[in-house]
């Protein structure tokens, strides 16, 4: 089993599709902001507002080393900005969980949770400069990806279905 990493724009539903997958194999999933937080003992808004993106980004760089050197057999669900680290493909097979700007937020402001959701995340404050962003990264996401699921109306049951499905064919 080769690590898989798990990459997407914020709220596409990396974090439902990993725990779907971990019910439905024998995967054991990690998740790189849940890292940084426990490192820091901090959450990433607190990170973003203390000490900048560029920080945040810098202790991404340091996971993406330690994932590269120490990680095998693992589901590696990410920020929605690690795809941006250097020899992500020498971490694993990466998956891109792909999905229209407007569904991504329609699907985020579904959840009972929506306020927390999109507060926690220092990049979706403003939706107009978040979806800047999408479209800068989108064919960026695609240009790195081996493997690209659209999650548009799909449970994470059937995302981490297909994920199974073509990882098996790829390895
Ligand atoms: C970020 C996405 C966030 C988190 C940080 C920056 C980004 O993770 O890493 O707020 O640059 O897209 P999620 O994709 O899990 O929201």
């Amino acid at each position: 089993m080769k690590n898989v990493i798990l990459i997407g724009f914020m709220g596409v539903g990396k974090g439902s599709v990993a725990r779907e997958v971990v019910k439905h194999s024998e995967y054991i999933a990690i998740d790189t902001d849940d890292i940084i937080e426990s490192m820091e003992n901090r959450k990433i808004k607190k990170i973003f507002q203390e000490d900048g993106e560029e920080y945040f980004r810098s202790i991404e760089n340091k996971i993406a080393h330690w994932l590269k050197n120490s990680i095998q057999n693992t589901l590696i669900s990410t920020g929605g900005g690690f795809y941006k680290q250097k020899g992500l493909k020498d971490i694993g097979l990466v998956v891109l969980l792909d999905s229209p700007f407007d569904d991504i937020i329609k699907r985020i402001k579904k959840h009972p949770n929506a306020v927390r959701k999109l507060k926690k995340r220092p990049l979706l404050n403003d939706l107009k400069l978040a979806n800047k962003l999408y479209d800068e990264r989108r064919p960026e996401y695609l240009e790195v990806a081996d493997i690209v699921i659209d999650v548009t109306n799909k449970s994470a049951y059937d995302c981490a279905k297909e994920l199974l499905k073509k990882v098996k064919k790829h390895v």
